[in-house]
Parts: structure tokens; sequence; C-alpha cells
């Protein structure tokens, strides 16, 4: 008898085993023994600016334990190559669902497709893959061009044609950089603005406030920074005010930025120094999961998900408005 029950326990150790490892994940459950659904998140990287700390954060709330999910959240770092693999390296652990925060658009061809090939949806969020539109379900995130517009559309009503501007680019490559750079550039050559010189600054405040520096003693009439984060705004303001020299307001250098983190939406209603602060949305985490719950239950869903945003002039601003802010 005891024979019996020992070769039964090799055969039932053995069929869990063989089910854990055969790429099948749903073998992960909670306390109540519900089945979890594993998500890869491939972050572009975590500490690149208050607005991805926001977004990884969103995402972490939304695809907890508690609700039903098994997330395991990857640093790319901001190095292309490092995230590919780590996305590669997903689809060998069998996750059911993989959301890429891209850092650069291009080389997600060969990923993407091994991704489809074993059966796993990928979700993009804030950024895009420069792929075909079958490797990938669905895109959650803000319309960048449209951001630049609705920047460039204050600036003309702010300054008119007068705007000798510099340009404080994000990450080069990345959709957010290449969205609002666009709007700029374009605006600047429909207004005949001039722009002395525009450069990445990778989403960083120190690295914003080298470049503002050097731009300062180089270019004596800047009246305008374009910057494409906060973060970076921030550097350009630090500059700004070391040389002497006054940011924004009426009458100062001025800023204009994006993402509309808190702390500097308080900068601007505090001191004015950022003039216009366009919002772009990070909380895409309860998005990400609705969609993932949709597709659980074979529903399709829509291949574009805008988050809504809005624009704030420092003139209009209100602690109110600041202390509504969710993040
Ligand atoms: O893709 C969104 C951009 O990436 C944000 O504007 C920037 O702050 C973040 O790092």
């Amino acid at each position: 008898m005891r024979k019996v029950a020992f070769i039964f326990f090799i055969f039932v150790a053995t069929f869990l085993l063989a089910s854990c490892n055969s790429g099948q994940s749903s073998g992960i459950a909670n306390e109540d023994g519900e089945r979890l659904i594993r998500v890869g998140f491939s972050q572009a990287d975590f500490t690149e600016s208050d607005w991805r700390i926001a977004n990884t954060e969103s995402m972490r709330q939304a695809l907890s334990r508690e609700n039903g999910f098994d997330l395991i959240i990857v640093d790319a770092q901001n190095d292309p190559n490092k995230q590919l693999a780590d996305v590669a390296n997903m689809i060998e652990q069998g996750v059911d669902y993989i959301v890429i925060a891209t850092v650069q658009e291009i080389g997600w061809e060969g990923v993407l497709q091994q991704a489809r090939d074993a059966g796993i949806p990928v979700i993009l969020v804030d950024r895009v893959a420069a792929v075909n539109d079958d490797l990938f379900v669905t895109w959650v995130g803000a319309n960048f061009r449209e951001e630049g517009e609705t920047a460039v559309r204050w600036l003309q009503g702010f300054r008119g044609y007068d705007v000798r501007a510099v340009h404080l680019q994000g990450i080069m490559g990345s959709t957010a950089q290449i969205g609002r750079t666009g709007a700029f550039e374009d605006a600047a050559a429909e207004n005949g603005w001039t722009i002395h010189a525009s450069m990445t600054a990778n989403w960083d405040t120190i690295q914003a406030k080298q470049v503002m520096e050097n731009w300062l003693t180089r270019f004596p009439d800047i009246n305008v920074v374009y910057a494409e984060n906060d973060n970076m705004a921030d550097g350009a303001i630090q500059a700004i005010e070391a040389a002497g020299l006054t940011a924004g307001g009426y009458d100062g250098i001025t800023i204009i930025s994006f993402d509309a983190n808190r702390r500097y939406l308080q900068l601007a209603l505090d001191t004015g120094k950022i003039n216009f602060n366009v919002e772009c949305n990070p909380l895409h985490g309860l998005r990400v999961a609705e969609i993932i719950l949709a597709l659980e239950r074979g529903e399709s869903v829509p291949r574009i998900n805008y988050v809504d945003g809005e624009a704030f002039d420092w003139r209009y601003l209100t602690q109110e408005i600041i202390d509504a802010r969710t993040y």
C-alpha cells in the first residue's frame, strides 16, 4: 500500500511541477487560492522624473494582489537594449500579459513577435513602439503632439512673434520628445520664432541646469525656455537665477513646461516661475487594469486610449486647483 501511495505522490508532484514550469503562469494564486493574473511591466526608468515615479506607483497600486494581479515590475534604467532583454525574459517566464513604457520607439519588432508567438498580449503605456499594429493589443497614454500644440498656442498668445528660445528636450527618440519637439519646431517655423539651441537633458534637472548655464553665456537675449518636462524646467530656472536673471512672471524669461506635477504647479502659484504647464497624466494603472480584465473576459478593447490632460497658466492657478491634484 505504502508503495502505491509513494508512486501517486510522485505523479501528483510531477504534474504540479510540470504545470508550473510549462510556461502556464496560472500556477500563481492568492491567499484564497484564486488564480492571479501575472503581469510583467517593463518601465522605462524608475527614477527618471517625478512623472515616472507617479506612473510606476499608479501601476503598482492598480495591479496589486488584492486586485487579482501578480505584478513583476522591471526597471529598464533608460537602456533600450536592457529593456528588450527584460521583455524577452518576461516572455520566458510565461507571464499572462506584458505592459511596456518604451525607452525608445524603435527596435521592438523581434521581441514583440516573440511575445505574439508565445500568445502573450502586449499593452503599451505612455510611449509607443514603431511596429505593426498586430504586435500589440492597445496603447494607453497622452497625445504628446497635442500637448506641444497647446503649449505653442499659449506662447503665441503670450509673446506673439517675439520668441528667442532655447529648447530642453527629453530623451531623444522617446514618444513624448518626438511629439513635443515637433509641435514647437513647426510653430517656430510658422511664426518666425528664433530657437537658439535645442538639446536633450534626458528629463533630468541637473543636466538641464548644466545645459542652460552654457546657453545663458552664449545667448544673452533668451526670453523663452521650452522645457519638455518639469524636472528640466526646474534645472533651467536654477541656472537662470544663478546667473542673476529672472525666471517666469511677466518680466522674466518665460518658462514653458510639461507634466504639471503638483510641486511644480505650487512653484508656479507661489512664485510665477513656470508660466505655462501642460499636464501629461501619469496615472495609467487603473486604465491598464480595466483593459486586462476586459481581455480576460474575452472582450475587445480600443487600440488607442488617450488619458485626459489640462494646462495651467500661472496667472489663473489657485490653491484649490493644486490641492485637488492627484499627483
Ligand atoms: O513619456 C512621458 C514623459 O516621460 C514625461 O513628460 C517625463 O517627465 C517622463 O519622464
